[in-house]
């Protein structure tokens, strides 16, 4: 069958045990698994328009020319395996800011793989297509699928055991995400860059992922068993260390603004007064705040009124990456 255009939408994930450092950068292997929740307003929507009159790929990020590296590493495996070496035209938009700690990354190459498959008719299964997306971007394995995920490890030395799994649904346990936005700039470390630089210099760093495989343990329980507090400990437990085992690279790297100390706050205040809600940070200032969803509300009240904070951004959890047309 030719290659026809396809376009596909997946979800943002946000990690509760956080992937920080990998055990091999050519197949983007992970140096630990990790854990996550999809949420259904963080999206990214992206068509493959295969097109014989083009001599390479071209990217448009948000209707702007984009490097189209990573994005043709991902499209050559699919011409590869369909046998057909036709070049595409990709538009990816996102309806939120690109590269700001929002793990823009997660939701395009889910979409990216998602849409590739169709346009190209390989029908790879959910497993296959998270190890593709893997392969764009460690997060975007998570993204394939809907609710909570846990990425495996893995141990095979072709990576094809380092794929995600769902572990819930979304509806059995529909907790909500309010994310703060501190700042809609682009970091200045992205996290491939970031994890590399605390795995190879950060004194820190192997007691980090000695941590992960507990951590993991303690989340899958707490998810099994509906347990917020649980979650919440291990949640901000994971954070935290991953920023520290950051905060401790040569030099270090320091992701928070003075909003995103100011949010930590908030949310411990919250707790005290017995909401039930906890914070987590990735590669940039943003805090996100993970809740039941009769604090939602409340949540965003006390979240809205911190310095700095420029706009709330309320998820529910969302499904998996799907196809549109
Ligand atoms: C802090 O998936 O962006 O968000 O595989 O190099 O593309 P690459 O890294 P990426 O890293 C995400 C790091 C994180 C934590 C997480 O999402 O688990």
């Amino acid at each position: 069958m030719k290659p026809s255009a396809a376009t596909a939408r997946a979800g943002a994930n946000i990690a509760l045990v956080k992937y920080w450092g990998k055990r091999d950068p050519v197949l983007n292997l992970p140096a630990a698994g990790s854990l996550s929740l999809t949420l259904d307003q963080l999206e990214t929507t992206t068509t493959v328009v295969p097109d014989e009159t083009l001599s390479a790929d071209t990217l448009a990020l948000n209707g702007q020319a984009a490097d189209v590296s990573r994005v043709s590493a991902v499209l050559d495996r699919f011409r590869r395996q369909s046998g057909h070496a036709v070049f595409c035209r990709v538009e990816s938009n996102n309806n939120f800011p690109t590269g700001a700690g929002l793990a823009s990354s997660a939701s395009a190459f889910a979409a990216l793989v998602a849409a590739a498959d169709s346009a190209f008719a390989t029908r790879l299964d959910d497993r296959a297509l998270s190890e593709q997306a893997r392969l764009g971007s460690g997060s975007a394995a998570r993204s394939i699928f809907g609710g909570f995920v846990e990425m495996a490890v893995g141990t095979r030395p072709d990576g094809s055991d380092a794929v995600a799994r769902p572990l819930l649904s979304a509806e059995a346990w529909p907790l909500e995400v309010v994310v703060a936005v501190v700042d809609e700039a682009s970091k200045a470390v992205s996290s491939t860059k970031g994890m590399n630089q605390t795995q190879a210099t950060s004194p820190y760093y192997p007691a980090w992922l000695g941590q992960v495989p507990e951590d993991l343990q303690a989340a899958r329980s707490a998810i099994a068993a509906r347990d917020f507090e649980a979650l919440a400990r291990v949640g901000e437990g994971s954070a935290l260390a991953m920023h520290a085992s950051a905060l401790a690279a040569r030099p270090g790297l320091i992701y928070w603004r003075p909003a995103t100390l100011a949010l930590i706050d908030a949310v411990r205040d919250l707790q005290s007064a017995g909401v039930a809600a906890f914070f987590t940070i990735d590669a940039g200032p943003q805090v996100k705040v993970v809740c039941l969803p009769e604090a939602g509300q409340r949540v965003a009240a006390a979240l809205s009124a911190i310095d700095g904070v420029q706009r709330l951004i309320h998820c529910r959890l969302g499904p998996g990456v799907r196809v549109l047309g």
